[in-house]
């Protein structure tokens, strides 16, 4: 067991308050990201699960043991960062056996748990190379491997593969999605890339100025994010958001004013509403059907084509503002008036304070 718990965390760096008070816990086995924008405090967090930072005050539990003051070797927490930091005059199997050298661990069994962290980062081929032999992609690996070959209780990771280009960081999220669930440790993972955590995660948690927004799994903070900053960050392209002038409850459900235009929906709304939100791939074009709703926008251009293959998001300006719908790519460069069916039980509405309501 190797769960971690925040109990009432704060850190302060002198008179700068980064994290004010904080509770989490993250399930042993699972992955939790923390995902948040720059400064939110994420490094910050994670640094206090190394024990690379002291918490001004509150407890870190490690496996339910108070770790405030057990030093970072003895957490048996394994980090990998960005920056990945590889002996250059040491050979792959050299670097990857460097950590059970140093614990004196016998030959053979080096060796053996050296090939077998090789097989699963597919890393055999290259052990008799040096770094500047490999690629970033495969360097990034060696040191992932060196970080697990200690077969530490518990990964923490720091936005491991912002150095890379697209192609290999959409490959190696995958193998360490795979290699997590093959280990079943219990891992922290620091990205400020939502895709990146929603691939990754069992447990996302969103933060903001120190400040846990919300905790849940992907798909439920994409369908029910707790407010604004939330819906605004979880879901790619972002979700429309469109303030609310005015609103009026009727038996049918209630009828929302966006300046030029309003939209009738089923549901029955507090008077408190500021804001509706659809996510793109809830809108398409044409009249509504059973259970959507129709929107309709007036003067839009098309600013920008996201071409997906068969589907495409267009990004219009319109009347109503700018707006991200999802349509055949037949339906190249929307102009116009353009009808929209919105599905109505995945609307989004908050209210005065930004907090959603379901
Ligand atoms: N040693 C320090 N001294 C003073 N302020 C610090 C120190 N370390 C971090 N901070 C501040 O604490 C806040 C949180 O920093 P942290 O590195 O945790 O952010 P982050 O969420 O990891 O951001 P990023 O995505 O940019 O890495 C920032 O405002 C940062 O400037
Ligand atoms: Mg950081």
């Amino acid at each position: 067991m190797a769960e971690i718990q925040f109990r009432s965390i704060s850190k302060r760096f002198g008179d700068v308050e980064v994290i004010p008070d904080l509770d989490l816990t993250m399930p042993d086995g699972q992955v939790t990201v923390l995902l948040g924008p720059s400064g939110c405090g994420k490094s910050t967090l994670l640094r206090m699960i190394a024990g690379l930072e002291t918490p001004s005050s509150g407890e870190v539990r490690v496996a339910g043991r108070v770790v405030n003051d057990v030093p970072p070797s003895e957490r048996g927490c394994a980090l990998v960062f960005q920056n990945y930091a590889l002996y250059p005059h040491k050979t792959v199997r050299q670097n990857l056996a460097f950590p059970l050298r140093m614990a004196k661990v016998p030959a053979a069994e080096q060796a053996s748990r050296v090939q077998a962290i090789a097989d699963l980062l597919e890393l055999s081929p290259l052990l008799e190379r040096y770094p500047r032999q490999l690629s970033g992609g495969q360097r990034q690996r060696v040191a992932m491997g060196r970080a697990m070959i200690r077969e530490p209780e518990v990964f923490l990771y720091d936005e491991p593969l912002s150095n890379l280009d697209l192609e290999l960081r959409v490959r190696l999220r995958l193998e360490i999605a795979r290699m997590q669930r093959a280990l079943k440790s219990t891992a922290v993972y620091v990205t400020h890339d939502q895709t990146e955590a929603m691939t990754l995660a069992d447990q996302i948690v969103v933060l903001r100025k120190g400040r846990i927004e919300q905790v849940g799994a992907p798909l439920d903070l994409y369908r029910r994010p707790a407010n604004l900053f939330v819906a605004g960050f979880i879901g790619t392209p972002r979700i429309n958001l469109f303030p609310v002038s005015a609103l009026e409850v009727g038996a049918n459900g209630t009828r929302l004013d966006l300046g030029p235009v309003s939209l009738q929906v089923p549901q029955r709304l507090a008077p408190t509403v500021r804001t509706v939100g659809f996510r793109p791939e809830q809108a398409r074009l044409g009249p509504p059907g059973p259970g959507e709703v129709a929107l309709r926008l007036e003067g839009c251009e098309t600013q920008a084509m996201e071409h997906l293959g068969d589907r495409a998001f267009c990004y219009l300006r319109s009347s109503l503002g700018d707006v991200v719908v999802l349509a055949p790519s037949a339906e190249a460069r929307l102009s116009g008036t353009l009808d929209l069916a919105l599905d109505a039980a995945s609307l989004h509405f908050f209210d005065d304070r930004e907090q959603a309501l379901h």
